[in-house]
């Protein structure tokens, strides 16, 4: 700090101090009962990072848990020995920390969670914001989903990979109560009778939002009038979420942090590892507005509440929405379209990655390989690729790429001039293409994420190599 000042003198420039990040414990209160979960927060239980265009991402990481970490800066643009992962550095160990510095290059929702082991089901993640000029126009809301889960994560995974496990009948937890068939989407009857469709693997105590459970969400200030950004982040380890919005239509403006040609609605698709940037303005007349998201396949919700009364306190969210939600799909996909616009027209390599599935033996494999056991995709440096997602199994599947974002070229067979996206969904038996271009070196995870399919093998990498 003493040498830094002196510096600053010296040479007029600001040098500022590095942001603490602790990966730590943290007690809420879920269904009644004071649980431990795990966070990473600032010395002054600021949740996650906040910055701004073009600052510098000067962090310190700190592990204060009692076992070894990673976290992963999800989405950012980054050179490779920053991306925070088994690639790319070593564990951190209990007491330790890492010290990590570049240039941001993004701008929008991002978010940060354990590459660890399963510690992002003991909720060890938490929001990554980094904002534009344009921002302060608005007032900003995170709304970061997640699921928790009252067993030991290791008893999760073990319950899922024993020969009896329930994810292995034949609709996993879909809940079918109440269920119309108005309300299943793209579903059809075929998919609900036969063996082709699994929604929910793992059966979770409570849906969270900021930590908060649906008998005392987060109540947010807001103005009669006023614009507000919600920035939405899935979380969960295990879940795909709905937005709804209730009463108000919002515009979805940009999806993993990137800018989209606006549409306008107030029910968005949100899958694991995904954000979505929502801005909404709160009527003249003010109210209580609640902002939900209900997990696909069940009636379950979760959610905040945004409102005009300052003497607002005491309000809940309903734990069940009165239908099932149906299982997410390609419609809203087939609607973004993103601002920015690829460089090339035909890819010089096309790589397929192929999906695959055990669900007896709770196995999920790219290419027929399963992490750690795998050969990595070499790519040379500044090559226009297409990447072929060819989901071959019954289960959706968020594929995410480190470090770099990619444009959504095809859906099923549709060409589309999609989004840019760092996750995008795999439906069952389907086949989504992304392009971009492999202008970043070093070796960059790709994988489901899905935490449990993830763990049980649905993860590779690629290695982009100097030309
Ligand atoms: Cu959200 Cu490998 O990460
Ligand atoms: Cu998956």
């Amino acid at each position: 700090m003493k040498k830094l000042l002196l510096l600053s003198l010296l040479t007029g420039v600001v040098f500022a101090d590095p942001t603490i990040l602790q990966a730590k414990y943290k007690d809420i209160t879920i269904n009644g009962k004071k649980v431990k979960v795990m966070t990473i927060e600032q010395p002054d239980g600021t949740w996650g990072y906040y910055g701004k265009a073009g600052d510098n991402f000067d962090v310190i990481l700190q592990n204060k848990l009692d076992e070894s970490t990673v976290i992963h800066w999800h989405g950012l643009f980054l050179p490779n020995d920053q991306d925070g992962t088994e690639l790319t550095q070593d564990y951190i160990p209990p007491g330790a920390e890492y010290h990590y510095n570049f240039k941001l290059e993004n701008t929008g929702t991002y978010w940060m969670h354990s590459h660890y082991e399963l510690q992002v089901q003991d909720l060890l993640a938490a929001p990554l914001i980094i904002e534009s000029a344009d921002d302060s126009k608005y007032q900003q809301v995170v709304v970061m989903f997640q699921d928790y889960s009252d067993k030991p994560v290791k008893q999760i995974m073990q319950g899922l990979m024993s020969p009896d496990n329930d994810a292995h009948s034949m609709h996993g937890n879909m809940d079918m109560s109440g269920m119309e068939h108005g309300d299943m989407g793209m579903l059809d009857m075929h998919d609900m009778s036969g063996m082709d469709m699994d929604l929910n693997d793992v059966t979770y105590s409570a849906y969270l939002t900021n930590y908060h459970d649906d008998s005392s969400p987060q109540i947010t200030q807001v103005k009669a009038g006023d614009q507000v950004k919600l920035r939405f982040i899935n979380g969960s380890s295990s879940s795909n979420f709905w937005i709804n919005l209730g009463k108000l239509k919002g515009s979805l403006v940009a999806v993993d942090g990137a800018p989209i040609k606006p549409i306008t609605d107030n029910k968005f698709q949100l899958a694991m590892g995904q954000r979505s940037d929502v801005i909404v303005t709160i009527p003249k007349t003010g109210g209580n507005f609640p902002i939900l998201g209900q997990v696909e396949g069940l009636k379950n919700q979760t959610g905040l509440i945004l409102t005009t009364d300052k003497k607002a306190k005491k309000l809940k969210i309903p734990t069940n929405a009165s239908k099932v939600a149906p299982a997410l799909n390609y419609d809203e996909e087939f609607k973004l379209h993103s601002i920015e616009s690829l460089s090339f027209d035909t890819p010089d390599q096309v790589y397929q990655f192929k999906l695959t599935g055990d669900m007896n033996k709770y196995e999920w494999a790219i290419n027929d390989q399963m992490w750690p056991n795998v050969t990595p995709i070499k790519i040379k440096h500044g090559e226009k690729v297409e990447f072929v997602f060819d989901n071959q199994t019954m289960m959706s599947h968020p594929m995410h790429l480190h470090g770099y974002n990619f444009k959504v070229v095809s859906i099923d067979g549709k060409k589309v001039d999609g989004a840019m996206r760092d996750t995008v969904m795999v439906m069952p038996n389907s086949t989504v293409k992304v392009e971009f271009v492999a202008d970043k070196d070093g070796k960059w995870f790709i994988h489901c994420h899905n935490l449990y399919h993830n763990m049980a093998g649905m993860m590779t990498y690629i290695e982009v190599v100097p030309n």
